[in-house]
């Protein structure tokens, strides 16, 4: 796959983009199949190397697993014959291999998973999961960088407080949590829409599951799931990336099959700074309130329903050509800057105090040679890139294919001078 985009900048994008299924929904649904030996399939799964690389994992696991790219439709289901290692060859390409852990515990007792280890934007420690596995019973030992995962008989429901919100560990433990003996009450759990779309498609499975999206989650453990089909939820991160796209451009466009209620804050925060969206009968529509500018902002990431720090670096680009100074403070991550250094190579003028990035707008960006370090950033670089004066070419490509899809043809369709070189 050829490794660089080239960007001609300033062009208006118009015209209309499809939004894609969620990328973290489906690395959290997948791991399901491996709770049953009944069919999963997932509809609305995007072609991405993420959803690839969770395949390969559930395979090596023991998993038969399709994917019929044309209709976006995958189809899984466990073998009799289980495996119980994920490998770190697999792991180490993809934090989320972590999700496996409370499926295979629930499922078969035994599981042994490479620690994920850090990544570009932080450490992403793993101890909330364990910490909530442990509770319903399993046992660890951390061995030659492996978590080694034992339960002696069942899973058993009881009380989980996470100190903080954690998308991950709060999916984990739900996944173990739904076939454990007994009730598990899960506190301070992580409100994302995707923790929501996993719930919905358990409830379709036949588990019983209340409060998913709000502060504490009920569950009662059932001994089987059913086999069901489930429709995963939009992606709306892509969904508010292109909203920047049609917003840096000061194009007009329209993003089909969005929906406002999950990115409520994100819209609020566009609308302060004079964009405006639409919500139209089966589109959304993106537009500059006043074509001349974008105001100036102050922005912190939260746990949803907050700002996410998924469009933090996107958002970072579309406000460094804003009028006056704006500052973003990255409260989830603690290394989720890699993107500032590269936007500043493009005229940017940010300034790094703590975790605080103050960003004081210029008039115009400058294309110029770029490098990605991990999926948002390189993706805030093609933003940058749409409105900078002249040639960007954006090196190290393949972050952005791990969450984007179609990302070159989706803003070719709308004007924009892109391709792969
Ligand atoms: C999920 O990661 C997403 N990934 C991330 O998206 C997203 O940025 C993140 O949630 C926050 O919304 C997937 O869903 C596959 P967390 P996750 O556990 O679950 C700390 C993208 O770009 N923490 O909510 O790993 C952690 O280090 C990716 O699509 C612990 O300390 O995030 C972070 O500082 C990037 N111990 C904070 O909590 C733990 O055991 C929130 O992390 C777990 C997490």
């Amino acid at each position: 796959m050829k490794e660089k985009i080239f960007i001609e900048g300033g062009k208006r994008l118009s015209g209309s983009i499809p939004i894609s299924g969620a990328k973290n929904s489906c690395l959290t649904l997948m791991p399901l199949s491996l709770l049953t030996e009944r069919a999963l399939t997932l509809k609305n799964v995007p072609t991405l190397s993420d959803v690839e690389t969770m395949k390969a994992l559930l395979e090596s696991l023991g998993c038969v697993v399709k994917y019929k790219k044309s209709e976006k439709i995958l189809n899984l289901k466990m073998s009799a014959k289980p495996l119980f290692l994920a490998d770190y060859e697999i792991v180490k390409k993809m934090r989320a291999s972590i999700l496996v852990l409370g499926p295979l515990l629930a499922r078969f007792g035994q599981a042994m998973v490479a620690l994920p280890g850090g990544c570009a934007i932080g450490a992403r420690p793993v101890n909330l999961h364990l910490m909530a596995l442990e509770a319903l019973g399993a046992r660890f030992s951390i061995e030659n960088g492996y978590v080694k995962g034992k339960v002696a008989g069942s899973l058993k429901g009881c009380k989980i407080k996470f100190p903080f919100e954690s998308v991950g560990a709060t999916a984990n433990t739900i996944m173990a949590a739904v076939v454990a003996k007994g009730t598990t009450e899960l506190v301070n759990a992580a409100k994302e829409p995707e923790i929501i779309d996993l719930c919905t498609c358990l409830k379709s499975m036949g588990c019983h599951i209340e409060g998913d999206g709000e502060h504490t989650i009920v569950i009662e453990g059932v001994d089987s799931l059913k086999e069901t089909v489930h429709n995963v939820v939009m992606d709306r991160i892509e969904l508010g990336t292109y909203m920047i796209a049609g917003a840096i451009t000061d194009g007009d466009i329209k993003l089909t099959g969005g929906n406002v209620a999950l990115l409520e804050n994100f819209i609020e925060k566009l609308y302060e700074i004079g964009i405006k969206i639409d919500q139209c009968k089966d589109y959304l529509r993106v537009k500059r309130v006043k074509s001349s500018s974008v105001k100036s902002t102050n922005i912190i990431t939260e746990p949803f329903p907050g700002f996410p720090t998924d469009l933090q670096a996107q958002m970072m680009a579309l406000l460094s050509i804003a009028n006056g100074v704006s500052k973003i403070e990255e409260q989830i991550f603690e290394n989720r800057f890699m993107h500032v250094p590269e936007l500043i190579r493009m005229g940017a003028n940010i300034e790094i105090e703590g975790r605080t990035a103050i960003i004081s707008g210029v008039n115009e960006l400058r294309g110029a040679p770029v490098k990605a370090t991990d999926l948002r950033a390189s993706v805030s670089l093609v933003l940058a890139g749409l409105v900078a004066n002249g040639h960007t070419i954006i090196d190290k490509i393949h972050h952005i294919d791990r969450g984007y899809e179609d990302i070159i043809q989706k803003l070719k369709s709308c004007g924009a001078a892109i391709k792969r070189i």
